[in-house]
């Protein structure tokens, strides 16, 4: 099975997962990426039985908005019932590495909002330990020198990420060579240097379940502790 064809699968599955869970008042979070567009494109199908849906980035909201499902502001919203998300990295406490899209700090707050965090992903996201990924740190734009400079005092080799601007107004920093042996205590350090805005570590809010394509089928995984 190709990668796309297994990033559909999951898409799938991720619909089946939820739609039990719907209300008509229910207002869903959705993700970011090439992943979370599969599910998107589902939704006309079970549009009748949800609300609306608080978006991640200004990509999805267009997308969801083309296909004519209602879009919330998340500050208008009391609660998020789920929220459904790709990631570039999953390890088995479903910590996760995200912002490979540069939609990570919006992806962040939704998945803290949301009751529960559904990640879909394809096998490829696997890994045992994080940081074969480049680690996308989100800055705002005049500590972008000084922020490379701690990241490499943490053993990274930070790269800007040329010609993106996120839809804050800021840039990325891609951080090469970390091996994420603890990724709450990283998460929390770089989240401390001055001018970032946050990193792409969900280890302190990781997904609740992880729906992950495989050539034998989706598997549906809970956090191993
Ligand atoms: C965007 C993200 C995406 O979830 C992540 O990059 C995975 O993308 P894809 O589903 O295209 O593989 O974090 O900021």
């Amino acid at each position: 099975m190709t990668q796309d064809a297994l990033k559909k699968a999951v898409a799938e599955a991720a619909v089946e997962y939820i739609t039990p869970k719907l209300e008509r008042d229910s207002v869903i979070g959705i993700g970011t990426g090439s992943t979370a567009n599969y599910f998107i494109d589902l939704l006309p199908d079970i549009q009748d039985q949800f609300a609306g849906a608080v978006a991640s980035s200004e990509e999805t909201t267009r997308r969801l908005k083309s296909l004519g499902i209602p879009v919330y502001e998340l500050n208008d919203v009391n609660e998020l019932l789920i929220y459904i998300d790709g990631a570039d990295e999953s390890n088995p406490q479903l910590e996760l590495i995200k912002g490979g899209g540069a939609a990570l700090t919006r992806e962040k707050v939704v998945a803290a909002v949301a009751r529960e965090f559904l990640c879909i992903a394809d096998e490829s996201k696997w890994v045992e330990i994080l940081g074969d990924f480049p680690l996308p740190v989100e800055v705002i734009p005049m500590a972008r020198s000084y922020v490379g400079r701690q990241l490499v005092k943490l053993g990274g080799q930070p790269v800007y990420r040329q010609g993106v601007v996120t839809d804050n107004g800021n840039v990325i920093l891609d951080v090469y060579n970390l091996q994420i042996m603890e990724p709450r205590k990283l998460e929390n350090a770089i989240n401390q240097i001055a001018g970032v805005v946050t990193n792409g570590l969900f280890a302190h809010r990781p997904a609740d379940v992880l729906l992950l394509g495989t050539s034998e089928g989706v598997k549906r995984i809970s956090p191993r502790y």
